[in-house]
């Protein structure tokens, strides 16, 4: 088995992400990860295992006995969410995670409030943290951060996982679990996920959103990807470089209705404006056909889904939010069940699950 502490970091950020992914499983369960950092990490078969627990986890938490028996499992372990980047359900979504199997968090919104202030690295930062915790959450704006980070704490004395909740403009996994979830659960009774069209529409370039389901989506069979957006907007040719090498089917267009009417589901995403280096620059293309509003739902076929990793802007009117189709807020909290499932899967905990009584 390869392990982090045979390598040096500077070899291991060198490797591709296939290479990098053996030194990342999890010691007693190699199908899945132990640090989970990017998509690359989970195939069909871990996919299908995580949405399974996430179901089962759903379904015990329903009484109250259930909800008590999870909430006792893991109150033996802290996490802590460190989040040095905005968010709102990434963050909630893992704390009610936590919640529901009974581990204890912390948490540091803002690194103004933490010894970085003083000029702290975030490696100290990080140690500091592993010696109260046994699970470190992590959003950064810093594209890599989390990789090093998980290299930094498997050097330790305090070897504990991380877990990426959003690294810059280049991965957010546990997102695309979700969109995983959500697309296997709104196809379950209707054939299921393969041979499937999904359009991206949007900011393609900076959004990690579509980076990381892109890849997902390759683990299923015959699913055509659509990608939708301005030009200087368009999803960035790594994206396609893995599409061309794994022979999955691909469109660049400018033209979302077109795609709308072609589309099992349709996955929107707002101007990540944030990336902008001089200010405004993203003002200045027209994404005026890049929003879905009323027409676009007239096109949509009657099983097929709108989904969006939220926050949303006008990228969605809201006259779509009451349709049936309109998937993102079921999005949400299927996070919540798949974070849940992903985290007691780390913390091994997935077998005793799946064969409780309840
Ligand atoms: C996304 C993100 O942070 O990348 N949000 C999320 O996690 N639900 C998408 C976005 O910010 O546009």
């Amino acid at each position: 088995m390869l392990k982090l502490t045979d390598i040096s970091w500077e070899s291991f950020a060198a490797l591709g992400l296939e290479s990098k992914k053996p030194y990342l499983e999890h010691p007693d369960d190699p199908g899945m990860p132990y640090h989970t950092l990017f998509a690359q990490q989970f195939d069909r078969s871990a996919l299908e295992r995580l949405c399974a627990l996430a179901n089962r986890i759903r379904f015990i938490n329903k009484s109250k006995e259930g909800a008590l028996y999870l909430k006792n499992l893991l109150t033996h372990k802290r996490a802590m969410l460190y989040f040095s980047q905005p968010s709102s359900r990434t963050f909630l979504s893992h704390l009610a995670a936590c919640q529901i199997l009974g581990i204890t968090t912390g948490s540091v919104r803002d690194a103004a409030t933490s010894s970085e202030f003083k000029g702290e690295s975030r490696e100290d930062s990080i140690r500091t943290f592993s010696s109260y915790f046994d699970m470190i959450i992590m959003r950064s704006p810093e594209q890599g951060l989390a990789e090093k980070m998980a290299w930094e704490l498997s050097n330790s004395e305090r070897p504990i996982p991380i877990l990426n909740a959003g690294s810059g403009k280049d991965q957010h996994p546990t997102q695309a679990l979700l969109d995983i979830y959500t697309l296997i659960r709104s196809f379950e009774t209707k054939g299921g996920i393969d041979g499937r069209t999904v359009t991206f529409c949007g900011d393609l370039m900076r959004g990690r959103t579509v980076r990381s389901l892109s890849y997902l989506l390759t683990n299923f069979n015959d699913i055509k990807q659509i990608f939708v957006a301005p030009k200087e907007l368009q999803v960035p040719s790594d994206v396609i470089d893995i599409l061309r090498e794994k022979g999955v089917r691909y469109e660049i267009s400018d033209d979302l209705r077109a795609a709308t009417r072609i589309s099992d589901a349709v996955y929107m995403t707002r101007i990540q404006d944030e990336w902008d280096n001089s200010k405004g620059e993203s003002a200045k293309i027209d994404t005026h056909r890049f929003k879905f509003g009323a027409e676009e739902l007239e096109l949509l076929g009657k099983d097929a889904i709108i989904m969006h990793p939220l926050p949303r802007r006008d990228e969605i009117a809201t006259c779509c939010d009451h349709d049936p189709r309109a998937m993102y807020w079921r999005q949400m909290r299927n996070g919540m069940w798949i974070r849940a499932a992903l985290i007691a899967t780390v913390f091994g905990f997935e077998k005793t699950i799946m064969e409780c009584g309840y």
